[in-house]
């Protein structure tokens, strides 16, 4: 395998001896650039997806321009379910919608086996082009989402403030939703174990929505699956990283279910997390990502706080607690990447 130029990222996931902190930002490659949205505009979000050249220089966009120490590859958490045969829309203003949700049996049924390597063939030959545009100039980063949070957007059929139907469905008939979770979880793990074998180095868990779940109701239908993937992931000391949502309460729990990295939302307490966790995993995070609509000096004291907060010693990649927001000002991206990089240093 050809060596890495930058790995700092990587080490950190392993929490060995960094010079600097690494970061990059979750939702990096997206709106909030004026680069993406040139792109944007002659085609839609599901077609540039499905393109490989413009995904792989989507993903290329904020190495180039922002500076960070990772590249994540530019997809979406719901083409696993598209994969599975679930027609996906995505509406402008409204986001992503299955006009076909999934609410019973016979439609859970109808869902196919995924195949990665043929159904998404599209996403690994992006990260095959992004392996060649990058030039190990920094590590990839492949993605997908926890079970439960694809089950959220398949039932509901569109994003959702309460979660009305997931949730009848999982108090209603669990053994169904057991049944769906269990296809996502093989699928999951297929998919990450097709995108490693394809050239990225790490990979990342998307549990969005596992935080709106009660604490027993979270352990039965989300950690378990997030658990099930971890363990069938075919992996060559690739680092997982698993980002759940608003749950603060089970940083242990989420530390057995095998990642190596776990990423924290910006009402989470970095120090309080490391002294919880001792070392079983690095942690990934966490500013909040509205500080980014706030002057340069208000970016660099609040990322000096969360430097300080983790302090001294290994373990700690630098990220926002959620994704970018679209509206954001890519130069104070920048200022926040290039602060992060000098200041980091007193700490390694
Ligand atoms: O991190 C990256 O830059 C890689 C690309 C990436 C996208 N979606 C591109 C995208 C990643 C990692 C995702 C993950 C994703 N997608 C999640 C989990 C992470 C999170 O932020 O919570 C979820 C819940 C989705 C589902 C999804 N896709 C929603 C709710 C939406 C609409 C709202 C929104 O955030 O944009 C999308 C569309 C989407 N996914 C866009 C992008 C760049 C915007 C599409 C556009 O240009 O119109």
């Amino acid at each position: 395998m050809s060596k890495l130029q930058n790995d700092l990222f990587i080490r950190a996931c392993k929490q060995k001896s960094v010079e600097r902190t690494p970061i990059w930002i979750m939702r990096q490659a997206g709106r909030y650039l004026p680069e993406y949205r040139a792109i944007r505009e002659r085609y839609d979000f599901l077609t540039m997806c499905k393109s490989p050249e413009i995904a792989a220089e989507i993903t290329i966009q904020p190495v180039d321009i922002i500076g960070v120490d990772a590249a994540i590859i530019f997809s979406d958490i719901l083409v696993i379910p598209e994969a599975m045969g679930m027609p996906l829309e995505m509406l402008e203003g409204k986001g992503p919608v299955f006009p076909k949700p999934i609410r019973s049996w016979d439609d859970a049924k109808q869902l196919k086996e995924l195949t990665p390597e043929k159904d998404l063939k599209y996403v690994l030959e992006a990260v095959a082009l992004t392996k060649k545009g990058l030039d190990n100039r920094v590590p990839i980063i492949g993605f997908c989402g926890s079970p439960w949070t694809l089950l959220t957007y398949m039932v509901e059929g569109r994003s959702s403030k309460n979660f009305d139907n997931v949730k009848s469905l999982i108090y209603n008939d669990p053994k169904l939703a057991h049944f769906i979770l269990d296809k996502l979880a093989d699928a999951a793990a297929d998919y990450l174990s097709t995108k490693i074998e394809a050239g990225v180095n790490a990979v990342q868990i998307f549990d969005t929505w596992g935080g709106v779940l009660t604490q027993v109701a979270f352990k039965e239908f989300s950690l378990e699956y997030i658990s099930k993937v971890i363990s069938k992931i075919k992996r060559n000391g690739e680092p997982v990283i698993v980002f759940s949502k608003g749950v603060h309460y089970k940083l242990d729990g989420l530390a057995k279910t095998g990642a190596d990295v776990l990423g924290l939302d910006w009402t989470m307490d970095l120090h309080k997390a490391k002294k919880t966790l001792k070392g079983k995993t690095a942690l990934q995070g966490n500013m909040d990502p509205c500080i980014l609509y706030a002057d340069n000096d208000a970016i660099k004291k609040e990322a000096k706080k969360i430097l300080k907060s983790f302090g001294n010693g290994e373990g700690h990649i630098f990220n926002l607690g959620h994704g970018i927001l679209p509206d954001t000002d890519p130069e104070k991206v920048k200022t926040l990447v290039s602060f992060v990089k000098e200041e980091s240093k007193k700490y390694h």
